[in-house]
């Protein structure tokens, strides 16, 4: 089975609308017409609009980072699916750890998510990852399971091919500190068995797992080189074009 590889840059609360667009541009130069893996741009909600623009009509897609699970409605200061769509979007990045942590985001939030998503024909890239203490205390397993059954309750088999999923060790976002191929590997086998358990070993061996948590242009080929590694969630070095496209280069 060979998994088409996409590399996202998470652009997370960074810039300003020219800085965005400027980025795209660069990007869409960079990355020219016929990229080997699929490449994602996930700007702050207010620049999707700039980025869209600059990326139209180029194999460059783009995702938002986060939605709001209702149809139109009062939900004051949120943004759903159709909104996302509206706007040129076909991605959704659901449950980063920064949205866990800061802002208590739950694995029931995120299946619910996940759905609203799926309905908007979004796909959504759902986020997964230990803390420290976690890792140290011998409980990545654990709690990786637990995500993944948490935010992916409730998905047929049927639309599971079509989503991405994302191993983002909090430990290694940010920091520098990247996990050793081995160590992100040895997760990314255990989350394709899982999803082998939860839908089909044939379902399971399509969905993509992307690795995030300092990834750059000098550890990407070691990291996407592995079995179950498809792929990367890209924050810091999303935001420099040779960085990003270093990335998306990587062979
Ligand atoms: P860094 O690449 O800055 O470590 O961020 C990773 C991340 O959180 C992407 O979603």
């Amino acid at each position: 089975m060979t998994r088409r590889r996409i590399i996202a840059g998470n652009w997370k609360m960074n810039m300003r609308g020219d800085t965005a667009a400027a980025l795209a541009k660069g990007l869409v130069t960079a990355v020219g017409d016929e990229p080997a893996v699929d490449v994602v741009l996930c700007p702050p909600f207010v620049y999707l609009d700039v980025v869209a623009d600059a990326i139209a009509g180029t194999p460059i897609g783009l995702g938002a980072q986060n939605l709001y699970a209702a149809d139109d409605g009062a939900y004051t200061g949120e943004i759903n699916a159709g909104m996302l769509n509206d706007v040129g979007c076909r991605y959704v990045i659901l449950g980063h750890s920064e949205r866990r942590a800061l802002l208590g985001e739950t694995d029931d939030q995120i299946s619910e998510k996940l759905h609203a998503a799926l309905a908007g024909n979004l796909v959504p890239i759902v986020c997964v990852g230990e803390t420290l203490d976690d890792r140290e205390a011998g409980r990545t397993e654990k709690v990786v399971e637990t995500q993944i059954r948490g935010s992916l309750a409730g998905l047929d088999e049927a639309r599971a091919a079509s989503i991405v999923v994302a191993y983002e060790p909090v430990w290694a976002i940010g920091t520098g500190k990247t996990a050793t191929p081995e160590q992100a590997e040895e997760v990314h086998a255990l989350i394709r068995q899982l999803l082998g358990e939860l839908f089909t070993p044939e379902v399971a061996a399509q969905i993509r797992i992307q690795y995030g948590g300092s990834v750059k242009p000098s550890n990407a080929k070691e990291l996407l080189g592995q079995a179950n590694i498809d792929g990367a969630l890209v924050g810091g070095a999303s935001l420099k074009v040779d960085d990003f496209l270093g990335i998306v280069t990587a062979e």
